[in-house]
C-alpha cells in the first residue's frame, strides 16, 4: 500500500489537499435544531468523534429541551435519545450562540425550515426562503475567514447562487463556496436511515474550489457510508433531485389512494390489489399501502414548490399533472372525514368520535400537515365532538395545531372557545374511546394493532363504530379501499 502510494506522481498533490481537509473541518456548526439538524448532527458527532459539532438554533426554548432531559428531547425518533447520551457534551453541542458557532467552524450547515410561502409572489406555493436567507445573511455578518456552506434544508433548484449571491454582497474578502446535500431521511426512521442511507447526493460546483468542498463533505460521509452510495452531482441536479423524490413518493401514495376509492365501489380489496401490483419487479411493494393520506412537513410543500417551478418555466401541463397528487390526498382525507359522518347517519351533531392518533405518522412527535389535523377540523365544523389521543404529540401541541386550523376560521372569540369545548384530550386510547360513537384509527401506533369488536365492547357501553384508516386491524366497520 505504502509503495503504490509513493510511486503515485500525484503525491504531493494529493497529501496537500486531502490532508488540508483533513486538518480544516474540525469545527461544523449547524443552524436549525429541529428534525433535520438535530438527528442528522447527532450521527454525524457519534461517527466523528474527532469532530466538534455545535447545532445552533434561535429558538432558545428548543436548545434548553436538546440540552434537558433524554426523555424530553424535541424530536422523538427510536434510537436518538441514546447516541444523544453518547455524544451530548463530548463532541456534540446544542447551543444559542450563533453567532459564535458560525465564526468558530469551518463547515455550516443549514437545516433551517422552507413551508410553502403565505403571503408575497408565489404565496400558497413557491418555498418561502426567508430563513435561508437570514441564515446567509448571519454568515456573512460574523465570517471571518473562509467557509464551506452546505445545504440541508430542502430548496428549490438554484437557491445556491441565490445563497452565495447574499453572501458576496455582504462580504468580499472571504470565500464561501456553496454545496447542496439534501436530506432524505424520514421522520420515524430517522436513525435507521442516517446510519444505512441509500445514497447520499452532493452537489457542488466544477471549480477547484468547488470541488475541494465537495471533497470534504465527502470525507465526513465516507467514515460511515459505503463510497458507492456517495454521489457528486452538480448543485442543481442535487437541489431537484430532493424535490423529485419527494413527488416520486408523494406520487405513489395517492396512485394507491387513487385506487382505493375504486375498490370501494367495485368490491376489490385494496390489500390484495397493493399486493398484486408490487409483486411486479419494476413496480416494487415499498409505499402502496393505501391510507387516510400522507401528511408531514415535507411532501405537500416541496410538490407545490415543484408546481410554482414548472409554472414559473412555462411547463403548465407538467405543473398540473404533480399538482393531482396534493389534490388527490386532500381528496382521500375528506373521502375519509366523509364516510365517517354519512356512517354516523349523515349527521354527526352532538356525537362524540374518538380520533387515535394525531402525529402524521407512527414513531415520530411531528404532527406538520397530519391527516388528523383537517380530520378533526371537519368533523367539528359538522357539529361533532372530538376525543383525542396520540402517544407522542404533546397536549400543547394538538391545541396549536387546532387554534393554527381555526384562528383565522372562527368569527369570534366565543366561537373559537365553543369549537374547543368540543374537544377533550385523552393521554391513553381506552380512555377516549369510552362513551363514543365512533373511534378512527388515523395514525398507525403498534398499540392501536390490538383494538378489536371485543375490545372495544369491553371498554366502552355505546358498540362506536369503527374506521380503520391506515389498513392495520383484523376487524373493523369501515376500512380504507374494502
Ligand atoms: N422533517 C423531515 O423529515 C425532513 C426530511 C428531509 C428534509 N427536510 C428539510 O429540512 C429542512 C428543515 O426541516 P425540519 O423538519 O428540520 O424543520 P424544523 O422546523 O423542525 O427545524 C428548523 C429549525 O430552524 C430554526 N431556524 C430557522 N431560522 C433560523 C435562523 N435564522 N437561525 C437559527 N435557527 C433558525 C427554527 O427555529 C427551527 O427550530 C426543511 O427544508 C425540510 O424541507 C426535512
Amino acid at each position: 500500500m505504502d509503495l503504490e502510494i509513493k510511486s503515485s506522481p500525484h503525491l504531493g498533490y494529493w497529501i496537500k489537499n486531502n490532508l488540508d481537509y483533513a486538518m480544516k473541518i474540525k469545527n461544523i456548526c449547524c443552524i436549525g435544531a429541529g428534525y433535520v439538524g438535530g438527528p442528522t448532527m447527532a450521527v454525524i458527532a457519534l461517527k466523528c468523534p474527532d469532530i466538534k459539532v455545535t447545532v445552533v438554533d434561535k429558538d432558545s426554548f428548543k436548545i434548553e429541551r436538546w440540552n434537558g432531559e433524554y426523555q424530553n428531547l424535541p424530536v422523538y425518533e427510536p434510537g436518538l435519545a441514546d447516541i444523544i447520551k453518547k455524544t451530548r457534551g463530548k463532541n456534540l453541542f446544542f447551543s444559542s450562540e450563533i453567532d459564535k458557532s458560525i465564526d468558530d467552524a469551518e463547515m455550516i450547515f443549514m437545516a433551517v425550515n422552507t413551508p410553502t410561502k403565505t403571503e408575497g409572489k408565489g404565496a400558497g406555493m413557491a418555498a418561502d426562503l426567508r430563513h435561508v436567507e437570514n441564515c446567509a445573511k448571519n454568515i456573512a455578518r460574523v465570517a471571518k475567514n473562509d467557509k464551506i456552506i452546505v445545504e440541508k434544508s430542502t430548496l428549490p433548484v438554484r437557491t445556491a447562487e441565490k445563497i452565495k449571491e447574499i453572501l458576496s454582497n455582504y462580504k468580499s474578502d472571504v470565500n464561501f463556496e456553496i454545496i447542496s446535500n439534501p436530506e432524505f431521511l424520514a421522520e420515524g426512521t430517522a436513525i435507521k436511515d442516517l446510519f444505512k442511507s441509500d445514497r447520499v447526493l452532493i452537489g457542488g460546483e466544477k471549480t477547484d474550489s468547488g470541488e475541494k468542498a465537495v471533497e470534504a463533505l465527502e470525507k465526513i460521509y465516507k467514515r460511515w457510508i459505503p463510497n458507492e452510495k456517495i454521489i457528486k452531482m452538480n448543485v442543481w441536479s442535487a437541489e431537484l433531485s430532493k424535490l423529485a423524490s419527494n413527488a416520486m413518493l408523494a406520487q405513489r401514495i395517492s396512485s394507491i389512494n387513487s385506487l382505493s376509492a375504486i375498490c370501494e365501489k367495485t368490491g376489490a380489496d385494496i390489500d390484495e390489489l397493493s399486493n398484486a401490483i408490487g409483486l411486479d419487479h419494476r413496480i416494487g411493494s415499498k409505499f402502496l399501502k393505501a391510507s387516510v393520506g400522507f401528511g408531514g412537513s415535507c411532501f405537500k410543500k416541496d410538490i407545490l414548490n415543484l408546481v410554482y417551478l414548472c409554472k414559473y418555466y412555462g411547463l403548465n401541463e407538467v405543473a398540473e399533472y404533480w399538482h393531482q397528487v396534493i389534490k388527490i390526498n386532500e381528496y382521500q382525507k375528506s373521502r375519509f372525514a366523509n364516510r365517517i359522518i354519512d356512517e354516523l347517519g349523515g349527521n354527526v351533531k352532538n356525537k362524540k368520535i374518538a380520533i387515535l392518533g394525531w402525529a402524521f405518522k407512527k414513531n415520530t412527535n411531528d404532527s406538520r400537515e397530519s391527516a388528523s389535523i383537517k380530520i378533526a377540523d371537519k368533523l367539528i365544523e359538522s357539529g361533532g365532538h372530538i376525543n383525542i389521543y396520540d402517544p407522542m404529540v404533546k397536549e400543547s401541541k394538538i391545541k396549536e395545531d387546532l387554534n393554527n386550523i381555526w384562528g383565522s376560521k372562527s368569527k369570534s372569540e366565543k366561537d373559537l372557545s365553543s369549537r374547543f369545548l368540543r374537544v377533550e384530550i385523552f393521554d391513553n386510547y381506552k380512555d377516549a374511546i369510552k362513551e363514543t360513537h365512533a373511534l378512527a384509527i388515523i395514525t398507525e401506533w403498534d398499540e392501536f394493532k390490538e383494538i378489536n369488536f371485543q375490545l372495544v365492547n369491553q371498554i366502552t357501553n355505546n358498540n362506536p363504530k369503527i374506521f380503520d384508516g391506515r389498513l392495520i386491524l383484523e376487524e373493523s366497520n369501515y376500512r380504507i379501499g374494502k
